[in-house]
């Protein structure tokens, strides 16, 4: 059977904190209502567009820094607030909540579980800035392009060495300071990937992406990574799927300062959601999916334990809903699409 909605009043201390950092408790404001069952519908409003960060213009990023400027500026029990947000993720990712029914761990990472929760997790992240600038129908999350050779570095607005104006969007000295913009990014982070020509390392970009999304995810497990079903253990190590593992957690890695506790904030599972650019990067991630389910017989699990597995979150109204993830399937009728950009590595046969 699916992994329904953790249950929240079994919300605990996080667990596998790094040494030196003191835990610190990441369980969602509790609600005194059963959550509802929200199911997308579409139409309505326009679709949001999400578009490429690097193209982005100086009115987007202004309003962008706006958005997050009063999204910081939340009270802090606020589900919506920015630190609840970030938060999010550590419970999600350090067995905070029990499975409901099952003394298990509910853990996203390492499952086919990944790709669903971490869509619902910045829809309603999405919408909460949309609702703080008020009600925006436009207002779309930005992806991080790294991909292709124009997005290659931590985009301009969220990187303090190009973008002083929206400090807003850094994450300060919790970022390794040589990997702000304009540095290449490495899609295949290692210990030598820092020496690496540019030239090479967009090489080896391409390469990655194309095993990520090609040559090594030609089925869905393969792709999503391994069923995990209501009373599984977390699995450490294994059952990631092919763009989990790379670029996913490299970029992670890639991002984070590996000085700092943990390797915050973005090399580390309960913190990056402290970093603003966690969420372009989970939207690139997240058009990766759509990548793939463009290519020839690439399907979403059809599995009632896949669709059937809930997630809980709150929305922009600040109301506790659970949701599906079989239902996250098609970002039509969840109201948004990604800008249709070119994806050289696809030709890029290694
Ligand atoms: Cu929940 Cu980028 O990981």
């Amino acid at each position: 059977s699916a992994v329904l909605a953790p249950n929240m009043s079994s919300c605990q201390l996080p667990q596998h904190f790094p040494s030196g950092q003191e835990p610190y408790d990441c369980c969602a404001p509790p609600a005194d209502y059963e959550p509802r069952l929200f199911r997308p519908v579409g139409g309505g409003s326009p679709l949001r567009v999400r578009r490429p960060a690097h193209a982005a213009d100086d009115a987007y990023a202004a309003k962008l820094a706006r958005a997050y400027t009063l999204m910081k500026a939340l009270p802090p029990d606020d589900p919506r607030s920015f630190s609840q947000q970030a938060n999010i993720h550590c419970a999600y990712c350090n067995n905070v909540y029990r499975q409901m029914n099952s003394t298990q761990p509910f853990q996203v990472h390492n499952t086919w579980l990944f790709f669903p929760f971490h869509r619902w997790y910045i829809y309603f992240h999405e919408r909460i800035l949309a609702r703080l600038l008020g009600d925006d129908l436009d207002f779309a999350l930005p992806f991080w392009n790294y991909d292709h050779p124009d997005g290659a570095s931590i985009p301009w607005l969220f990187s303090i060495s190009s973008s002083a104006a929206y400090p807003v969007l850094s994450a300060g000295a919790l970022r390794d300071s040589t990997h702000e913009f304009p540095a290449t990014v490495a899609l295949d982070f290692g210990v030598d990937t820092d020496l690496r020509p540019r030239s090479v390392q967009l090489q080896e970009n391409d390469n990655t992406m194309y095993r990520a999304i090609v040559r090594d995810a030609r089925d869905r497990p393969a792709f999503f990574g391994w069923p995990y079903r209501r009373g599984d253990s977390p699995m450490e190590g294994f059952g990631f799927g092919t763009v989990e593992w790379q670029p996913h957690n490299t970029i992670h890695s890639w991002v984070g300062n590996k000085s700092a506790i943990g390797w915050k904030h973005m090399g580390a599972l309960f913190a990056s959601g402290l970093d603003p650019v966690f969420y372009s990067h989970h939207a690139e991630i997240d058009r990766f999916w759509e990548l793939w389910k463009a290519l020839p017989d690439h399907e979403d699990f059809d599995e009632e334990e896949y669709k059937n597995a809930e997630f809980l979150f709150y929305n922009e109204d600040g109301e506790l809903v659970r949701v599906r993830a079989g239902d996250a399937s098609n970002t039509t009728l969840l109201g948004y699409v990604y800008e249709e950009v070119e994806t050289p590595w696809m030709g890029a046969v290694p």
